[in-house]
């Protein structure tokens, strides 16, 4: 098994490089309009931007910001097949522009743009991000009638191009099961409101610190991807930063492409994929240790379990977890235009030892320098 990952550091206003119909999934984070730390992406893209802010016309800057990302989703419409979807991290903004203090709704905006271009809405995320900034409340104090309400999530879009998804061929029937999430995963990834995963953390140079402060975490990209692919599918993320989304899909066994406009990512980029093959399989461990330590727990609480993995010989809840099977990562390849080549092992590296109720695996103990990189919470 091999996944291709490529990298086109371009616009992705105009993705002509990519055929129309050949995107599985998109994954992505924007620019957020009318968040400081983007006005200058903004403003280079167009100059109308910087003279309303000036002139404190916030209205006028929040819709041509969004001017800049529509094309954006145009292409994003076009490079989905028919039945895939699209999962848009975003938050809105609240600013004082011209005196005036107001929520800027970006969430919304994206989400009748993307509905007038043709995509269905699916029940969304709420990604509640706690924090425990002394400046998180805003406006009058304790004083009634000029406090505003702590502004603490973001959004996670879900959008869906045409109709449901077939599975139709006994082969992708038997791929879909092979990606299956384990009962306990879909129970809390699968709900509304996210309050685990919390923000990216600090521990990184500050070189990529200074690249990686807009960054999704890994975990978001990766849930993500796993919710609404299947292995072998092809992943695209047209703002890539980083490289979250493209780390995600190398762990989880599908392709990707991803898009940035600003080439100094590069820097990111290419030592994350350096390093993905050891983040992976300790990630991949990581998950089955869990999965492991919760059958154990629920056998002592309500007795055996009904169904086994073939896999893993481990007990799961229901019989859609019976072929789970997550394919460690045995080597990346770089070529020199931006691509890289991953190739998987077919069987699983680890297993479940019923009688000394741990796991067996080849190799563990990796030092966690080795996920500073992809800073994973
Ligand atoms: C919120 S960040 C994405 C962060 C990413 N999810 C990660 O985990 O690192 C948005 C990215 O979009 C890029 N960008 C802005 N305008 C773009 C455009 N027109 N085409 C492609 N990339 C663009 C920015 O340079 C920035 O890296």
């Amino acid at each position: 098994m091999k996944t291709i990952h490529q990298i086109f550091y371009r616009d992705a206003r105009n993705l002509k490089n990519i055929p129309s119909e050949s995107v599985d999934l998109v994954v992505t984070s924007p620019p957020y309009p009318m968040i400081g730390m983007w006005d200058d992406v903004f403003g280079s893209q167009n100059a109308e931007i910087e003279k309303a802010l000036e002139t404190g016309d916030g209205k006028l800057a929040h819709e041509l910001m969004h001017k800049i990302l529509d094309p954006v989703w145009d292409e994003m419409f076009r490079v989905l097949k028919d039945g895939r979807f699209a999962c848009i991290n975003i938050g809105d903004a609240t600013r004082k522009v011209g005196g005036d203090f107001c929520l800027y709704p970006n969430h919304a905006r994206i989400l009748s743009y993307l509905l007038n271009i043709g995509f269905s809405a699916l029940p969304d995320i709420l990604w509640r991000k706690q924090t425990n900034a002394p400046n998180k409340f805003m406006g009058s104090g304790m004083l009634p009638a000029g406090a505003y309400v702590t502004l603490e999530h973001e959004y996670i879009l879900i959008l869906r191009k045409g109709s449901k998804r077939e599975f139709k061929t006994e082969c992708e029937k038997q791929n879909r099961r092979e990606s299956a999430l384990f009962w306990e995963e879909r129970n809390i990834w699968y709900s509304d409101v996210w309050m685990d995963i919390k923000g990216t953390g600090q521990r990184l140079s500050d070189e990529l610190s200074r690249l990686r402060s807009a960054a999704f975490p890994y975990n978001l990209a990766y849930r993500l991807v796993n919710m609404y692919s299947v292995k072998g599918d092809v992943i695209l993320d047209p703002f890539l930063g980083t490289g979250t989304t493209i780390a995600a899909a190398m762990t989880s066994g599908r392709n990707s492409v991803g898009v940035e406009i600003d080439k100094s990512f590069q820097s990111a980029i290419c030592p994350m994929a350096r390093q993905i093959v050891d983040f992976s399989n300790d990630y991949l461990r990581d998950r089955l240790k869990k999965h492991f330590a919760f059958v154990e727990d629920r056998i002592q609480m309500s007795g055996p379990l009904k169904y086994t993995n073939k896999h893993y010989g481990c007990p799961v809840v229901t019989s859609q977890e019976q072929s789970i099977l997550l394919n460690g990562l045995k080597e990346v390849r770089e070529s020199d235009d931006n691509i890289f080549e991953v190739a998987y092992f077919a069987k699983p590296q680890s297993i479940y030892d019923q009688n000394r109720n741990k796991m067996t695996i080849e190799s563990q103990d990796k030092s966690e320098t080795q996920l500073d990189l992809l800073n994973r919470q």
